[in-house]
């Protein structure tokens, strides 16, 4: 088991180059499948959830050759339709390779996905849309077939703007016969690229952006090359550790028009916020202690959930009394339980949690719950006075692809000790 141990109270300074997306990979390593040929993406995060995702593509028979953030995918020719139970405990996005096994192959076979557990997290919208556009579907003991001799454009409605969901759609709908029109469609930026990806792939998608998506199926895709966006996830996690530790961050490779929610709120925390939109750069200065923080997630354009439990960290060292309402997930305050042993004030009450800060917070050894998690475990370690230890971060490695590298570049004192060094 890895530990990261980090030495609180340095203020963060400098800037930093962000990772490529891991939410517009992820789809977009299963949209190489709709295409007998290769897809070339550049920028790919190397993080652990990408390389699993690189692993099930190699299973089902693809050419994965991956360097130095070039990833070219050769999809010519598919050998299985079956994801294998492993792959798919450790990773959720595996079940967006059902849409795009079922339009080229006709059938696809996986399992109840993992992923961190935060909240439910069912596929049911995922398996009524494929069902929409011809698929049947048949489930025994946690395994789940999916059938379709042909797919017929349609429309679907989402009951909830799921990102997933939305995704999986549009990569069958683009190979089936016949307009396909979805409805109520997540808008996060990741599905705008994967629309791009595809568009260059030769899909015709109109309403780009938007919530309702048209599709015109056609008989094939083709080979492209495409760049991915700078991780908003990531940049916001970073601009977040500006604040926290009263720093001075500039965040290069995003756009900032992607994380306007997060920015407002380190503003009304106090930040100093500056963006260069053409050169891509958001820059947060922090002088002094936060003021209290009021935020609800929800589907993009409204606050990430993603990036809920670094601010939750951040609350933790607000002047006054925060309140941070969780609407997407109902299960994501696992970070708050392990927060309380740096001596933070939290109650929890539902889908509502109230944080009384303080700071400095005082030290503590804790585990990383989930991926977002444990990086905001990492951040509020960064407020803390003395030496603290987050075990269990091999759930970060899933999403950041050196949080120790990135904020020891900003001046932070981190660093990862691996099991032996840990256990010794
Ligand atoms: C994606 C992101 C994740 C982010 C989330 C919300 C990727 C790889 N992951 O996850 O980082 O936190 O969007 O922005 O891009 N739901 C159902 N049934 C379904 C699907 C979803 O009830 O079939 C519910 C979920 O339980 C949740 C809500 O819908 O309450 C939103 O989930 P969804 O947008 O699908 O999230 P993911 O695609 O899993």
């Amino acid at each position: 088991m890895s530990v990261i141990q980090v030495q609180g109270l340095c203020p963060l300074n400098g800037r930093i180059r962000i990772q490529g997306s891991k939410n517009a990979v992820l789809p977009m390593m299963a949209a190489a499948l709709l295409c007998r040929d290769v897809t070339v993406l550049h920028h790919v995060p190397d993080i652990a959830d990408v390389r699993i995702m690189a692993d099930i593509l190699r299973h089902l028979g693809c050419l994965v050759n991956w360097r130095q953030g070039r990833m070219e995918i050769d999809a010519s020719d598919l050998t299985r339709t079956e994801i294998p139970r492993e792959y798919v405990g450790k990773m959720r996005s595996s079940c967006l390779l059902l849409g795009p096994l079922l339009a080229r192959e006709g059938e696809a076979v996986t399992s109840y996905p993992g992923g961190c557990v935060i909240g439910k997290r069912p596929i049911d919208f995922h398996i009524h849309a494929l069902e929409r556009l011809g698929a049947s579907f048949r489930e025994q003991n946690g395994t789940i077939a999916a059938r379709a001799r042909k797919l017929f454009g349609t429309w679907i409605l989402f009951p909830y703007p799921s990102v997933g969901a939305t995704e999986n759609a549009l990569l069958a709908a683009v190979l089936a016969d016949g307009t396909t029109v979805l409805l109520n469609c997540a808008m996060e930026p990741e599905i705008e690229e994967l629309c791009r990806l595809l568009t260059a792939m030769g899909a015709r998608i109109k309403g780009i952006g938007g919530p309702e998506l048209v599709v015109e199926g056609v008989p094939e895709l083709h080979s492209c090359e495409f760049t991915p966006a700078g991780d908003r996830i990531c940049a916001g996690t970073y601009l977040a550790a500006a604040v926290i530790s009263r720093g001075d961050v500039v965040v290069a490779g995003v756009r900032p028009g992607e994380l306007l929610e997060p920015l407002k709120t380190m503003e009304r925390m106090g930040a100093a916020v500056s963006v260069r939109e053409k050169e891509k750069e958001i820059r947060v200065q922090m002088k002094k202690r936060p003021s209290p923080v009021f935020l609800e997630t929800g589907p993009y354009p409204r606050f990430p959930t993603d990036l809920q439990p670094v601010f939750l960290a951040a609350a933790c060292t607000c002047r006054g009394e925060s309140r941070i309402r969780e609407t997407v997930f109902e299960a994501r305050f696992a970070a708050a339980d392990e927060m309380k042993r740096f001596g933070a004030r939290i109650r929890t009450d539902r889908d509502t949690v109230h944080v009384k800060g303080r700071w400095p917070l005082g030290s503590a050894s804790v585990r990383a719950p989930d991926l977002r998690g444990g990086a905001a475990l990492v951040l509020a370690g960064m407020a803390a006075e003395g030496i603290s230890g987050i075990e269990d971060c091999g759930h970060i490695e899933r999403g950041y692809e050196d949080l120790c590298r990135d904020l020891s570049l900003l001046g932070a004192k981190i660093w990862m000790e691996r099991e032996s060094l840990a256990g010794s």
